[in-house]
């Protein structure tokens, strides 16, 4: 098969993390605890391993392709996530409605699906049942709940859930778009000290020579500064957007959650040439441009993914004249 993949493609028993005894016990006892059969395994009751995971493999920031090479550039993640389905809640509308997203334990997963834990702090009961029957950003409106805002308010501010009456439930049971199971929230996998699961690579950074289909260079990418101090290093991590590459030779990408850094690799090679700390994570995928005869490079630093600080900064670099 060409190319080969990327990224392992079954998150196995053999691969459970050993950074300490401890979580290697934790992490064994969840792993058994679900099904990890690798790629195209339904989501169950018990619940599913997803591996390489909801973000990637091949991460929303896309490849970069360097036509002169034939080259093309992916940043891919390995991260296990536990998708289980549960049977549909009548006995809750906030379960029913909104667990999906936010976790039935309202913790969400951030900062994909917000945490609603003590939301009542900061809206007003107005405002939180606006957004309900409106949606906002990225969350869709529930104006056909319309009778029900108050109560699934009600809950939030005060944990009182009254769930559905009978004439209610019996409604929604009789609806043809109800679905008997629904996702119990996306749920990223981490050990008990919120590492990745599994034994490194948790990220890397590949070039596939699409002429031959292979891959030309592969690289952990990414580190945890603090596990580094302790003398674990390259073990890749979470990285999310994408790397973008220059007619004079380099390839730029941010991307790396927890390092926050900013780096040029020799595109044929992958040799690390430059890198610096960007003030919070790039998450996104640099743009390069030309003014006045000088090269640049810029990202945007949003941060904030999976447990790492977010920020508000556009950072552009001029490329030495
Ligand atoms: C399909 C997934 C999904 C479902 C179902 C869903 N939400 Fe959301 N919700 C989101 C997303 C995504 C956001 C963040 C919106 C953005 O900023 O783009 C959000 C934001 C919110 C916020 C604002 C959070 C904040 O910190 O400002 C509230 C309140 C909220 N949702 C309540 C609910 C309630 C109550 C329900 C059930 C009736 C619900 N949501 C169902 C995805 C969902």
């Amino acid at each position: 098969m060409k190319p080969p993949p990327f990224t392992r493609q079954a998150f196995t028993e053999d691969m459970i993390t050993n950074r300490t005894p401890e979580a290697h016990a934790a992490v064994l006892a969840k792993f058994r605890s679900v099904d990890s059969k690798g790629i195209y395994t339904p989501p169950s009751q018990r619940g599913t391993m997803l591996f390489p995971g909801t973000d990637g493999g091949a991460e929303w920031g896309g490849a970069a392709y360097d036509a002169a090479s034939g080259l093309l550039y992916v940043n891919s993640n390995e991260q296990p996530w536990i998708i289980r389905m549960v049977t549909q809640d009548t006995k809750s509308l906030y379960r029913n409605n909104c667990g999906g997203c936010h976790g039935d334990d309202l913790k969400g997963a951030p900062p994909t699906f917000p945490s609603l834990v003590d939301i009542g702090k900061r809206w007003s009961r107005e405002q939180i049942a606006g957004i309900i029957r409106e949606g906002t950003g990225r969350m869709p409106g529930f104006d056909y709940l319309e009778r029900n805002i108050n109560e699934i308010v009600e809950f939030l501010e005060t944990g009182k859930d009254t769930g559905m009456t009978a004439e209610e439930a019996a409604q929604a049971a009789a609806d043809p778009n109800h679905l008997k199971y629904r996702n119990e929230g996306y749920i990223l996998f981490r050990d008990p000290d919120g590492y990745p699961p599994l034994t490194p690579p948790w990220g890397t950074l590949n070039a596939i020579d699409l002429n031959k289909g292979e891959i030309r260079w592969q690289i952990p990418f990414g580190e945890y500064p603090e596990l580094v101090a302790k003398g674990m290093k390259d073990t890749g991590s979470d990285n999310y957007g994408g790397p973008v590459v220059t007619a004079g030779g380099l390839l730029f990408i941010g991307a790396t959650s927890f390092d926050k850094k900013f780096r040029a690799y020799d595109k044929l090679t992958g040799k690390l040439l430059w890198e610096t700390v960007l003030p919070a994570a790039g998450n996104a995928t640099p743009s390069v441009y030309e003014i006045g005869g000088r090269e640049y490079v810029v990202i945007v630093c949003g941060g904030g993914k999976n447990g790492a600080p977010s920020g508000s900064s556009i950072v552009a670099f001029a490329l030495p004249k």
